[in-house]
């Protein structure tokens, strides 16, 4: 006899894991650099090669890559790990990179551009879109891989200078990178965290589940982060930058959004 229960399936989906990071960049119609940080993601094809995305339709990364097709997946190590964890959060439009103090440098082949500090970058061409759930299956299509020279150098000398190989040895890469996770849920309100799934301490914590953030953000001068006057500000800067989001003609709101935004954070003990 079976010793075992039966459940609702949807209940049960966090049990499969782990859900490698990834922080997806792409670019809306005024040249805004859109990103966020995605746990759905994985290797679908080895030939050709080919990846999969679950992003809900909600995302404006979505409203992206349905209008042109392009995306760069950028793989986040453990030294970036709160940025990864603030690109997370639903902040406006335009503005995540910056408040997370990310830099990019342009593409070779596509718009959006790749993200410097993240060691491995892969540009990416949507091959097909489906919508079977609560979110967007996406196939894209990795056509250039970027790969950081320090990651490339350690490795190269480690094997000697004899192998030219790159990929003699996988798990030295891994270890060098520290690819980062969505490793579960803790905190109060119950949030996500981010971080090395073998090493506890190593995580930062606490992104209120996606449906979430803009009540957390609401609740953050009760909580005692925000002064009211700059809550105020913050949310006048907020509608501002929704009412005219191009990155030229609106950039004094966005440098101010900017700078609110960032000593949010600074101001924020993230567990
Ligand atoms: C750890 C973590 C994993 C996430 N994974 C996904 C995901 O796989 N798909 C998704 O649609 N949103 C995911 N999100 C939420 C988005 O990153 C977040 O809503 C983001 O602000 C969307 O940005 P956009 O609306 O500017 O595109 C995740 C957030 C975190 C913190």
């Amino acid at each position: 006899m079976s010793n075992k229960i039966t459940m609702q399936p949807k209940i049960g989906m966090s049990f499969i894991g782990p859900r490698p990071l990834t922080i997806l960049t792409t670019i809306d119609s005024k040249e805004n650099v859109t990103s966020m940080t995605a746990a759905l993601t994985m290797p679908a094809s080895i030939n050709p090669p080919l990846l999969i995305l679950g992003i809900s339709p909600q995302r404006q990364t979505m409203k992206n890559i349905v209008k042109n097709g392009e995306i760069v997946l950028n793989i986040p190590s453990y030294s970036i790990a709160k940025q990864a964890w603030i690109v997370g959060m639903n902040l406006p439009n335009g503005i995540k990179l910056d408040v997370a103090g990310l830099t990019t440098t342009p593409s070779i082949e596509i718009k959006p551009p790749i993200i410097n500090e993240c060691y491995i970058n892969y540009e990416c061409e949507v091959v097909n879109l489906q919508q079977p759930g609560d979110q967007m299956i996406i196939t894209v299509k990795p056509i250039v891989m970027h790969i950081d020279l320090t990651l490339k150098n350690m490795i190269q000398e480690k094997q000697g200078k004899k192998s030219n190989s790159l990929f003699d040895n996988y798990k030295d890469i891994r270890k060098k990178m520290k690819h980062i996770y969505f490793a579960g849920f803790s905190g109060e309100p119950l949030g996500m965290d981010i971080g090395l799934l073998e090493e506890k301490d190593k995580r930062v914590g606490g992104v209120p589940p996606f449906n979430q953030s803009k009540k957390w953000f609401g609740e953050a001068t009760g909580r005692g982060i925000l002064s009211p006057s700059e809550s105020e500000t913050l949310k006048q800067l907020c509608q501002q930058w929704k009412k005219h989001q191009n990155p030229e003609e609106n950039k004094d709101i966005r440098k101010k959004l900017i700078v609110e935004f960032k000593n949010f954070f600074n101001n924020l003990k993230i567990t």
